[in-house]
């Protein structure tokens, strides 16, 4: 299946490396062949044309992506529009109002191509996406939104079907708990905040972490889910403050059919919620059977996300055949 990456950063290396490291492996496993078509960012597109990808990663980490023979000043726009492929990756970075990523889901389904994204952003604003793909027979899929490396929305299509989501609660936000509990040890919080961002677990702007934005947009994405409602990043409730990155605190996100709200709490010493140390996450559904069904992991960053967008383009293909 022939992919087109849009964004290489924390995510886009990472899969980048996965699908070298484990392209053998799934085309033994699934009979699928992931060809890397184009790869762009900011500064343009690398057109693959059986490139190592490794040498892109290298060039992406070394001089930029226009070192490399095949390099060309178009936007990830023009690569969509103009190269044939199957699956747009959409790796770029959360804004606040969802762009370029609405432009890229946009134009590849004008051309007749499904997404995978990991982008938050793409789903929290006005613009509905799933609407939009039904209307032009196209899909997205976004397991990497919600709390990256967990299976969320795969728990939720296939392990729980009969059972109805009444809420949801957890710490949904790697960076701060890691920031955090960096602190209970002794260290200061800007030199853990840069450690952040050197693991890759951070937003582009950290205070979108830190203040509770990225949380919210989690939130924001279960309540559309869980409710099927139209709510916006706009309707959530956000009480986090950067001061209250704290020892003891942790940020709580909380899904319920009145909304979203994410705020810091004072964790009890025995609290589910004390486990959460490092680039930790815990997600908690409360269901009508499985009470307080719950999921953790104590490392959540770029390569586990990474893996969940691999899983989506597995899944996204298997679609497409079915279709
Ligand atoms: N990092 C994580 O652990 C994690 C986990 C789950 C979900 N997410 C979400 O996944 C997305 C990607 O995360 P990340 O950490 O990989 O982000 P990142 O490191 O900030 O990388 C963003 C990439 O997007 C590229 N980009 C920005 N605008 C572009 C445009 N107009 N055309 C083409 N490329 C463009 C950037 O290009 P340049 O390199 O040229 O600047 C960069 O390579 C974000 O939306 C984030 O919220 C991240």
């Amino acid at each position: 299946m022939r992919v087109q990456l849009i964004g290489l950063g924390s995510i886009g290396k990472n899969l980048l490396k996965l699908i070298n490291e484990k392209g053998p492996f799934i085309r033994a496993s699934t009979g699928e062949k992931i060809d890397v078509v184009s790869v762009s960012d900011t500064t343009g597109t690398v057109i693959t044309d059986g490139l190592p990808l490794t040498r892109i990663i290298q060039a992406k980490e070394g001089g930029g992506l226009k070192t490399l023979d095949s390099f060309e000043r178009i936007s990830a726009s023009s690569a969509i529009r103009d190269l044939e492929s199957d699956i747009v990756v959409e790796i770029t970075q959360s804004t606040k109002d969802g762009r370029p990523g609405i432009d890229h889901v946009v134009k590849a389904f004008e051309n007749e191509k499904d997404v995978v994204t990991a982008n938050k952003s793409i789903l929290v604003s006005d613009f509905d996406a799933f609407g939009v793909a039904k209307e032009m027979g196209r899909s997205i899929r976004y397991e990497a939104t919600v709390c990256g490396g967990m299976p969320v929305f795969n728990l939720m299509d296939y392990c729980v079907k009969p059972a109805k989501f009444l809420s949801v609660e957890g710490v949904l936000n790697a960076t701060s708990t890691f920031v955090i509990s960096q602190m209970e040890g002794g260290r200061s919080k800007a030199s853990a905040k840069e450690e952040a961002i050197r693991m890759g677990i951070a937003e582009k702007d950290q205070r979108d972490d830190l203040e509770g934005i990225d949380s919210a947009r989690k939130g924001t994405i279960l309540h559309r889910r869980i409710y099927g409602s139209t709510r916006t990043i706009k309707d959530a409730t956000i009480l986090a403050k950067e001061s209250e990155v704290k020892d003891g605190n942790r940020q709580i996100t909380e899904v319920t059919p009145e909304g979203v709200k994410v705020e810091y709490r004072r964790i009890e010493r025995n609290s589910i919620y004390s486990n959460t140390v490092g680039p930790a996450m815990l997600i908690r559904f409360n269901t009508d059977i499985f009470n307080h069904l719950t999921l953790f992991t104590d490392h959540d960053g770029p390569l586990e996300s990474a893996a969940t967008v691999l899983n989506d383009i597995l899944l996204s293909r298997a679609e497409r055949v079915t279709r």
